[in-house]
């Protein structure tokens, strides 16, 4: 893989050197487990599955938590939601920042759970598809806002290719900006996002029915979708398309 750094690297290393937990949540597939994986690769991680009780972590998670000492990468915690509490009580024990990461994506119930019961011990990162930075290699972690704040006059002059846009605006919209797409052959672009929509968003289809609750695991959320809006509009207002809204 040729790996993209990501802006929230910084202040995912910032977060952990203050709060015992840091949550990394966002959509399916906007690279989760990879920015863990990137960012602290000297961690230890464990991986959740639906169907498995790895570890034995659902049946008796602090005799888990003994058995993989800090600092953990806890990946997809949804299909673990008893390990929460265990992390509490754990965290409350010690204090120490920097102990865990966990993972998750954003629409799942143990996530909203986990943030009330970890109220003051877990931060958020909320990790979104690339942006167009990122996507250009260009990552800079400086808000826009500062930029233009230091030097108006500059940043108002800045071209469009200010943008870092490293291919043209219609093959950028034609990819979309989730990571793997970003790197496919551009034949198979059309084959990941048919899959991509039948795994994920169909299945939000079933999961906001009433006759499909209970039977699914997985959505796109909102949040995700929105984000994606937001970046076609700003690609479109590169390249001056008249948008509606
Ligand atoms: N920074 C990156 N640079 C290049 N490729 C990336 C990057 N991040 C993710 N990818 C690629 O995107 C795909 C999805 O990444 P990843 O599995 O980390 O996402 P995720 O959010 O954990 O997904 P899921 O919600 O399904 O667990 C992987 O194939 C990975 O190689
Ligand atoms: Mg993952």
């Amino acid at each position: 893989m040729n790996y993209k750094p990501r802006l929230v690297t910084e202040r995912l290393h910032r977060l952990l050197d203050h709060f015992p937990i840091v949550v990394i949540s966002g959509a399916r597939q906007v690279g989760k487990t990879t920015l863990a994986a990137h960012a602290l690769p000297h961690w230890q991680s464990v991986v959740f599955d639906p169907s498995v009780d790895v570890g034995n972590a659902r049946a008796d998670p602090d005799l888990f938590l003994d058995n993989h000492p800090p600092p953990l990468v806890l990946d997809e915690i949804q299909f673990a939601p008893e390990l929460v509490a265990a992390l509490k009580r754990r965290v409350d024990q010690s204090g120490q920042p920097g102990q865990y990461v966990l993972t998750g994506s954003q629409q799942w119930s143990v996530l909203k759970t986990a943030s009330e019961s970890l109220a003051g011990r877990a931060v958020f990162v909320d990790l979104e598809s690339f942006s167009l930075s990122e996507i250009g290699g260009a990552a800079s972690a400086e808000h826009w806002l500062h930029r233009y704040l230091a030097d108006p006059g500059g940043f108002a002059a800045l071209p469009a290719s200010g943008h870092c846009l490293t291919r043209t605006p219609y093959e950028q919209l034609w990819r979309g900006f989730l990571p793997e797409a970003d790197g496919l052959h551009l034949d198979l672009v059309g084959e990941f996002h048919r899959a991509y929509v039948r795994t994920s968003a169909s299945r939000a289809v079933t999961w906001m029915s009433p006759f499909g609750l209970g039977h699914t695991h997985t959505s796109v959320h909102a949040g995700g979708i929105a984000s994606d809006r937001i970046r076609f509009r700003s690609l479109a207002s590169v390249m001056s398309l008249p948008l509606g809204r």
